[in-house]
């Protein structure tokens, strides 16, 4: 009765403001198409030799899950099927065409930059008949750090889905759809939203902060050499070209970080906040200029500190060990005394990660100044299997 109410006022305004046939006509026409901006039309091509969402810039929304095969989805027969419906509605959806059986919740949105990246964990080659002697050596647990405190509900799982999109509506449609379709195969084990910034809202072209404010980024690898499993890999052939995924969810401790004086955040990092320069260049210097890890200062001491994160991270201290970086931000909330819930869905991209994030973890957990200002909470590892040509599925040289 209301809405009745309300459409007959709007309706009568609007004839006695433009008469009564141009009225009729404004509440039956369809409206006039709205062109996209580029945020809408950008595509990023679903199918190739690797999977779509390592090599791009992540996107302005990320949404990651992890599924765990049902009984029912237990078999090599239910799982290609299961991967097969999920990369037909990949590759729709990354060009902006409807997955069958859609709910058209993205109906009116362009591809805007969908990715949607499958992976694989340990758990599912023992769950599935006849996977067990594939199982890559590269996919071994990772081992445990001393600082981790991590909720095992929300750590690893059978299947690993990473989505990326520029708007947040085609992200949580593509999550929807591949939940949909895997109904009565596999449940949702954990999910988890980030965030990065929106393309076009940034004055300078640098690389996109994290929620301590600190540019995050610059120091990933020039070349995805160490991101792709290689041809020459002895490890199972079915990974070549393929990536390993590291996702750690990592707290931030902001309030404890909201306590450091700007000079020392930036010690701790061992970059300039402002541009995200290494503290060995001199003040204006652009952000991408090369650290020099044994420059001193006017006092002598390291420019860099001895625990600064980058020193301990970077390749030159762990023995040429390399990762990419991929990560968005999250916040789901506060807790009861006030603190945000809030930090980095950590996602590193190598073709081993037992000399890529381990060898890195274990250097930083053991005197990383930044440390003390994050705490790990989950943890999961999948192998992400190269991509796919038209008509073939994610994974069918492991399956077939
Ligand atoms: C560099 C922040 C966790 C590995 C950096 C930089 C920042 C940063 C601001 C400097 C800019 C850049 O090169 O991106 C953080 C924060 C973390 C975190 C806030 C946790 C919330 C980790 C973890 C790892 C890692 C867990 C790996 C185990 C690296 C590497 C670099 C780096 C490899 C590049 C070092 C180089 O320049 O060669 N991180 N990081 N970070 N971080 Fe982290």
């Amino acid at each position: 009765r209301l809405l009745g109410t309300a459409a007959a006022t709007a309706a009568a305004g609007l004839a006695a403001g433009a008469g009564g046939a141009a009225a009729a006509q404004a509440l039956t026409a369809a409206p006039a198409p709205t062109p996209l901006t580029a945020v809408g039309t950008d595509r990023v091509p679903f199918h190739g030799a690797h999977q779509a969402g390592i090599a791009q810039r992540a996107q302005a929304v990320g949404q990651l899950a992890a599924f765990d095969l049902r009984p029912a989805g237990r078999s090599r027969r239910a799982l290609a099927a299961l991967l097969r419906r999920w990369t037909a509605a990949a590759a729709a959806m990354a060009e902006g065409r409807p997955p069958s059986d859609d709910d058209q919740v993205a109906l009116d949105a362009g591809p805007s930059r969908l990715t949607v990246t499958f992976g694989l964990g340990r758990s599912l080659f023992a769950r599935v008949d006849g996977l067990g002697d594939r199982l890559p050596a590269a996919l071994a647990p990772i081992p445990a750090f001393g600082q981790d405190q991590l909720d095992p509900a929300r750590s690893d799982g059978d299947l690993f889905v990473q989505i990326g999109a520029d708007d947040p509506n085609v992200a949580w449609h593509a999550l929807r759809t591949v939940q949909r379709l895997a109904r009565g195969t596999a449940a949702v084990r954990w999910q988890m939203s980030g965030f990065n910034r929106a393309p076009g809202a940034a004055t300078v072209d640098r690389t996109p902060r994290n929620l301590m404010g600190q540019v995050d980024g610059t120091g990933n690898p020039a070349s995805l050499g160490k991101v792709w499993v290689p041809r020459s890999s002895g490890d199972q052939a079915w990974m070549r070209g393929g990536s390993y995924a590291v996702v750690r969810r990592i707290r931030m401790l902001l309030d404890d970080w909201d306590e450091l004086d700007g000079g020392r955040q930036e010690a701790v990092i061992g970059r300039r906040r402002s541009t995200g320069a290494p503290l060995s260049a001199p003040a204006h210097a652009p952000e991408r200029t090369p650290m020099d890890l044994a420059a001193t200062g006017s006092d002598g001491l390291p420019a860099i500190a001895a625990n600064a994160h980058i020193r301990l991270a970077a390749p030159q201290s762990n023995g040429g060990a390399t990762l990419l970086r991929r990560t968005f931000s999250f916040h789901d909330g506060y807790d009861p005394d006030g603190a945000p819930d809030a930090g980095l869905l950590f996602v590193a991209w190598q073709a081993d990660p037992r000399t890529g994030f381990v060898p890195v973890q274990r250097r930083l957990d053991r005197g990383d100044a930044l440390s003390v200002f994050v705490r790990h909470v989950s943890s999961a590892l999948f192998a992400v299997p190269p991509g796919c040509a038209p008509g073939e599925y994610v994974g069918q040289p492991l399956l077939e």
